[in-house]
């Protein structure tokens, strides 16, 4: 990979940025897939006796972890839900946006948390992936292991071609004044294909392709129940 994101410039337009983090929910809202991911693989580990925590590592401008905080407080379950991010820039932006009930915002890397011992029900990401190195990579998947009792859930986009002519010609008349659209065609550049990915990723974890050009990478702890796991602090060895 010979190029990398404006917006992983520390060094990039700050105005330009902040309306990129504004701008990420309008763009996710279209191709992460988040409603699918809520309704599918989240909503049905959640009740509305017993609490349940979901962490969100990477959350950047925070829409995901609030649409998740927001969809199921409507839904009636009981979600407390953590964004977690080491950039500055982006904590500041998710946390100057309007709070809600069971949303927190931290400043900190996956690692962090591992390093405190911290255990959250489901773990999940959004576009982080392929911001990673191959190093950086397998140590995130080490810490969200770790950070699980129960789910972890790494969605990204797919690398094809249409994918790439899709998103250029979708967003060219929009968001001139973020770096979404250039941001998204070096995203898409970068990112995996499923093979890829697969032959990345350590035993245990599974790539499953969804619409419209993305992959989820999925693990799931070992068979004891989420509520046994929870009394005993650990749901693997
Ligand atoms: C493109 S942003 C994704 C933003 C958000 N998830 C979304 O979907 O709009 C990727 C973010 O991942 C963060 N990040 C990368 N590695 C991380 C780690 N190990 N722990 C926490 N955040 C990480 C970066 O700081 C960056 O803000």
């Amino acid at each position: 990979m010979d190029t990398v994101e404006i917006m992983d410039d520390p060094d990039c337009d700050p105005d330009m940025l902040r309306r990129t983090y504004a701008n990420f929910r309008y763009v996710n809202a279209v191709v992460s897939g988040l409603r699918h991911t809520y309704r599918h693989d989240i909503r049905p580990l959640l009740s509305a006796e017993v609490p349940h925590t979901l962490l969100d590592i990477g959350s950047g401008g925070g829409d995901v972890a609030r649409s998740l905080a927001r969809w199921a407080a409507r839904d009636g379950l009981r979600l407390a839900v953590t964004g977690i991010d080491p950039d500055a820039r982006a904590h500041d932006y998710a946390t100057s946006q309007p709070s809600l009930p069971g949303l927190t915002f931290r400043r900190a890397l996956s690692s962090d948390l591992v390093a405190a011992g911290e255990r959250f029900d489901i773990v999940l990401s959004n576009h982080v992936l392929h911001h990673l190195s191959a190093g950086e990579l397998g140590g995130l998947l080490v810490d969200s292991e770790r950070l699980s009792r129960a789910l972890v859930l790494h969605g990204d986009i797919e690398r094809a071609p249409l994918a790439y002519l899709g998103f250029g010609l979708g967003t060219w008349p929009f968001f001139r004044r973020s770096f979404i659209r250039d941001d998204g065609l070096t995203s898409i550049r970068r990112s995996f294909t499923r093979a890829e990915l697969a032959a990345s990723v350590p035993p245990g974890w599974t790539v499953h392709r969804e619409v419209p050009y993305r992959l989820m990478l999925r693990w799931s702890a070992p068979p004891v129940t989420l509520t046994a796991a929870r009394q005993t602090g650990r749901a693997h060895a």
